[in-house]
């Protein structure tokens, strides 16, 4: 098979008005055929390479979502490409339940290897985050035979039935859809933009964590839910669809301290913040923690479909056939995620996840200055965020405007995503350049004038 030949994008190019006219016929298309989504912006995606997604119509857009924190090595990169293609003339599939795959094994090893812990792992394959965290509670309940789980309020865990349950960052995922899986408790994640207490203003990062803990320890292990009974905490390192909060840096040790008290394991879930997002390779580093569960999906693969739990290996399940699937490690996802591993490792992309990440921080914090409806502007490395006020003194949420801003930033050539009541978020590939964070600035600098 012919390779199509390369190209490039030298910078954002809108040609159309948009959307344009077969975007147009696209989403009319999709509006007949597919049930109703969560569809954000009308673009109809074309073609991309790094950076930059080319729509139907030839317009030409700066991405940063990375199809929501998928293609961290940039769009199409060509050695995961190479690897993809390689395999696709072998063999595509033989069911990894049944039989066996040594790229399986393979990419089992080098997860392992990148994921915070010394001890050794095992890995459950799945094809998407919320599969992940299914058997991420299946692999809690098959340890320690205990049936409750607590998550936090603002939580994103996924939209099947049982991390549904878990979920909880906005009412119409479950509106209608109850029961979900029984026995999940929620308790208030420490946000420390807006205190779930009620006390902003005053109160230290730190001691937010102490009061989530004691509301933990003492309004609900101690009253209605013994903590004997309670298999596991679910948790993002930092809460991604509920508004890129950042907890307070003692919040994860102090919660795995009182999880190891009472032998309650913790699933993190680092499903958005994995594979350097966060200018680390997992979220989990930056509060000193090692994880016994990690849930992982979107960028592990660069968007052939894949996820995983990785666990000690104490907690591998007891019989064979308590769990399994078809597709999962599936052997292009497998390929794609090795050479994922090694693009990142090779091109430093953790490290420039850092770097470039704190300089576009800086920059969106001077738009803050500018600008008094940013309230806040938060996130680590290349998984920023800003928050939009209606009065930094009461700090109530404005999504009117972020809405207008999250489509001015369209119109001028930039994809962001929503993410919380009121924030706007900024995930581009870890490949991004400072040049092309000075692009995204200005057309975000634009949006904001315009959407006043
Ligand atoms: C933290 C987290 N967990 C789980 C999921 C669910 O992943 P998926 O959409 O692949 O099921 C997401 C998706 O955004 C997520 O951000």
């Amino acid at each position: 098979m012919a390779e199509s030949k390369e190209f490039e994008y030298k910078g954002i190019s809108i040609t159309t008005e948009l959307p344009g006219p077969e975007a147009k016929r696209i989403i009319d298309l999709d509006e007949r055929y597919l049930v109703r989504s969560t569809k954000s912006l009308p673009i109809v995606a074309k073609r991309g390479r790094d950076v930059f997604i080319e729509d139907v119509d030839g317009n030409v857009f700066l991405d940063f979502s990375s199809g929501i924190s998928v293609t961290n090595v940039g769009h199409v990169h060509p050695k995961v490409k190479r690897a993809v293609m390689e395999q696709l003339d072998k063999l595509w599939h033989f069911a990894g339940t049944d039989f066996y795959y040594e790229a399986q094994v393979n990419a089992a090893k080098a997860i392992t290897e990148v994921t915070p812990g010394s001890f050794n792992k095992k890995v459950f394959f799945t094809n998407s985050g919320a599969e992940s965290n299914e058997a991420a509670i299946k692999l809690a309940k098959g340890f320690n035979g205990r049936q409750q789980f607590v998550s936090f309020i603002g939580a994103f865990h996924g939209r099947t039935q049982g991390a549904l349950s878990l979920t909880a960052s906005k009412a119409v995922h479950k509106r209608g859809f109850f029961p979900t899986m029984p026995g999940v408790e929620h308790v208030p994640y420490p946000n420390p933009y807006r205190n779930p207490f009620g006390i902003d203003g005053y109160e230290e990062p730190d001691e937010l964590t102490n009061r989530v803990l004691d509301y933990i320890e003492k309004f609900v292990f101690s009253t209605y839910l013994p903590p004997e009974d309670v298999s596991a905490f679910v948790v993002e390192p930092i809460q991604g669809e509920g508004g890129y909060i950042v907890p307070p840096m003692n919040f994860h040790k102090k919660l795995f301290k009182l999880a190891s008290e009472h032998d309650i394991l913790v699933i993190m879930d680092e499903v958005q913040t994995g594979f350097g997002r966060t200018g680390k390779f997992f979220a989990s580093e930056h509060f000193g923690v090692e994880p016994e569960m990690i849930s992982l999906a979107k960028s592990i693969a660069s968007g052939i479909p894949m996820g995983a739990v990785v666990v000690h290996e104490r907690l591998n399940f007891k019989y064979s056939g308590m769990h399994s699937n078809t597709y999962g490690g599936n052997l292009l996802a497998s390929v794609a995620s090795m050479e994922t591993i090694k693009v990142m490792k090779e091109e430093r992309l953790v490290e420039n996840s850092a770097e470039v990440g704190s300089y576009f921080k800086k920059r969106l914090e001077e738009l803050k200055e500018k600008y008094s409806s940013i309230g806040d502007v938060r996130g680590i490395g290349l998984m920023l965020a800003i928050d939009f006020v209606k009065d930094r003194r009461t700090k109530e949420p404005d999504p009117s405007i972020r809405d207008r801003v999250f489509l001015n930033c369209y119109h001028n050539g930039l994809i962001s995503l929503p993410t919380g009541s009121s924030a706007l978020r900024f995930i581009p590939p870890l490949t991004v350049k400072k040049d092309q964070v000075d692009m995204a600035i200005d057309a975000i600098d634009r949006a904001i004038k315009k959407s006043l």
